[in-house]
């Protein structure tokens, strides 16, 4: 394991505790619905930049997708072998694990573009998204999309709110930054602004989404889903996909998902 590795603390919490609660069931449903609307049939490529455990690209090497997971953490990397072990072999094959840096993806994938370029949970982490997007862009294929999911900078005073912590919610108003919920800084970008950067790229921003609303709030009032149970689970699903797709709900959303196409 790398010394500098930030995440190698935060696999657990991030791929085991996050993903298994009511929000990381959402988050996983609700994106996966809004990228069929958008990627190029299987056995298209899909470069997931920042792919963590593969928890957001994993489900797309199962569905037919070839994967390539670009990662700068080993110890994330670690975690998406091991979770790569229980696949489907079919899948198992569809799926390659780069260590690198986002910043580099171009070198790292020696020029090779994607029909699909995911970036799921990553610019909150940097101090700017620009040279990220830059590679993201540059690794799209003419006619595919790129995605990112990020904080959305203009919701920040929710969380604060919620949590009654009234001054720091007054702060939030003006400032993106924030401890997240795995105690690390990270820092909110809005639409407008990354759509912007997309098209400086000669990528055409196509649609934005929120991700999970009332999952969120519950959470902050201390109510609890029942996950047990399959049909409180599929209706809390369906609830919030719709919510994603419609203003206001989707404005509301602590998080926004962003999808551009390089036109073909
Ligand atoms: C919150 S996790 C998200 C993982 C995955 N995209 C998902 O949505 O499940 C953030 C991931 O970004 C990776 N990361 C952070 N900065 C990066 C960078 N500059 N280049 C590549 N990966 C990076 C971390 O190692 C971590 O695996």
């Amino acid at each position: 394991m790398a010394e500098d590795d930030l995440w190698a603390g935060l696999v657990d919490p991030f791929a085991d505790g996050a993903y298994a609660s009511a929000k990381g069931l959402v988050r996983t449903y609700v994106m996966h619905q809004h990228l069929l609307e958008h990627l190029p049939p299987p056995p298209a490529t899909v470069l997931d930049v920042g792919g963590g455990a593969g928890h957001q690209s994993f489900p797309l090497a199962r569905a037919g997708w070839h994967v390539t997971l670009l990662d700068s953490s080993d110890a994330m990397l670690a975690r998406a072998r091991e979770r790569l072990g229980v696949l489907p072999a079919g899948a198992r094959d569809r799926v390659r694990l780069l260590h690198a840096e986002g910043e580099h993806a171009v070198e790292a994938v020696a020029g090779q573009q994607f029909d699909a370029v995911l970036c799921h949970g990553v610019l909150g982490y940097l101090d700017d998204p620009v040279a990220m997007i830059e590679q993201l862009c540059r690794c799209v294929a003419p006619g595919g999309i790129v995605s990112i999911l990020t904080g959305n900078a203009r919701t920040s005073a929710v969380r604060p709110a919620l949590e009654r912590r009234w001054q720091d919610a007054l702060a939030a108003f003006d400032d993106p930054r924030e401890l997240g919920v795995l105690g690390v800084p990270t820092r909110g970008d809005d639409v407008e602004h990354l759509s912007g950067l997309l098209e400086a790229h000669g990528v055409q921003p196509v649609q934005w989404y929120g991700v999970w609303l009332f999952t969120d709030w519950l959470e902050f009032s201390g109510a609890t889903v029942d996950l047990e149970d399959p049909h409180e689970v599929a209706a809390m699903a369906q609830v919030e996909l719709e919510a994603s797709r419609r203003d206001p709900y989707r404005q509301l959303s602590r998080p926004f998902h962003l999808v551009g196409r390089r036109p073909a």
